[in-house]
């Protein structure tokens, strides 16, 4: 079976989902910074959107496509269910997550431990492809346990390519099911790049994206050689301004200054703090702008303790700025 459309998404750049992190907030303020990347919303089940509050789940601005929807599930009929609410609300992917390791995932029967039933995954996959006229996804480890990561992803990634999936985002380290945090799993078991790398090789008809550890543009540059591009989580998160380091090198746009991005998000959250969503759950994936900057610390304090009380949202974050720029100044004169 084939996916529907045709792809146009360019996936060379993507930041990953995150749970309590990426959530629509967090994605304006990486749309800011990196106008070309593909972003992801956080990991949504697909009973949450058969029986939830889709706008509450599914809600979010036009700024932030290119938007990849990511789902939680293991039922086939579930899953195209939840496929078909999402349809026409502007994501331009769906995601079925294959990776996470937590228990609570776990006992849903979803998440890393579907990486044991290929066909089963395979089944959801094809389920979904034909609920939506989207590309469909999966994101997934080079294994779990004991599962050889050699024939274990070669079968996993064959069962569900044949199912018409072609984009396979993978976590190159393996996913202890027992005895490891979600925490732990996403640092413990060894990266390895040279497993995913030979997945990409053999199956160069699939758009492979490489995920985990990826920290410095040296290494993504010379990575995303073998990869039909990167997917980077944690450090986009703690130190946001690095996606443009990477934008420069993958796409035309000039990247904007940490100040033209303060001042688009002291606009948004002019917009949002009048429909009452409190400054804090904006600033706060903000904190990380200045990282390893002059003026760093005093723009993460500022933010993060000061962002409750302030009255005038948008003023709150072109002063913070205007301050912490003027402090980098001032020390470096
Ligand atoms: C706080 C947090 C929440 C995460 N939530 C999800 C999630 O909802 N879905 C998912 O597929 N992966 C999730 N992940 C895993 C990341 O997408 C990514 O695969 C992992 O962090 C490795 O990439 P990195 O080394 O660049 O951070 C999460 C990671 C973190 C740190």
């Amino acid at each position: 079976m084939e996916n529907k459309i045709r792809e146009t998404i360019d996936r060379r750049l993507c930041v990953a989902p995150m749970m309590h992190w990426t959530d629509r907030h967090c994605r304006v303020f990486h749309r800011h910074l990196v106008p070309d990347a593909l972003l992801f919303t956080e990991m949504v089940t697909a009973e949450a959107i058969i029986h939830g509050n889709l706008d509450r789940l599914l809600g979010h601005d036009k700024v932030e496509h290119p938007l990849v929807l990511q789902l939680g599930g293991s039922q086939p009929d579930r899953l195209a269910m939840a496929v078909e609410s999402a349809a026409g609300r502007g994501f331009c992917e769906i995601n079925l997550n294959v990776g996470c390791p937590s228990d609570r995932v776990q006992s849903g029967r979803f998440g890393a431990c579907l990486m044991a039933e290929p066909k089963l995954v395979a089944d959801c996959c094809r389920a979904m492809i034909e609920a939506c006229d989207l590309p469909v996804s999966v994101k997934c480890r080079i294994g779990i346990d004991d599962m050889d990561p050699e024939t274990g992803l070669d079968y996993f990634v064959d069962l569900v390519a044949e199912a018409g999936v072609n984009v396979v985002y993978l976590h190159a380290r393996k996913a202890w099911l027992n005895g490891l945090s979600p925490k732990e799993n996403r640092d413990i078991p060894p990266l390895d790049y040279d497993r995913a790398r030979r997945l990409a090789t053999r199956r160069s008809d699939l758009s492979v994206i490489l995920n985990g550890g990826l920290e410095t543009a040296e290494q993504i540059n010379a990575e995303v050689i073998d990869f039909g591009g990167v997917m980077i989580g944690r450090t986009a998160y703690r130190t946001p301004y690095f996606l443009t380091t990477i934008a420069k090198d993958f796409f035309a746009t000039p990247p904007p200054s940490r100040r033209q991005v303060a001042q688009a998000m002291a606009e948004y959250a002019d917009r949002m703090t009048k429909q009452q969503v409190p400054l804090h759950s904006i600033t706060r994936h903000m904190l990380g702008l200045y990282a390893g900057q002059r003026g760093a610390r005093h723009w993460r304090r500022r933010l993060g303790e000061q962002a409750r009380l302030a009255d005038h949202a948008g003023s709150f974050i072109r002063k913070a700025c205007d301050e912490c720029e003027a402090l980098a100044a001032q020390i470096a004169a």
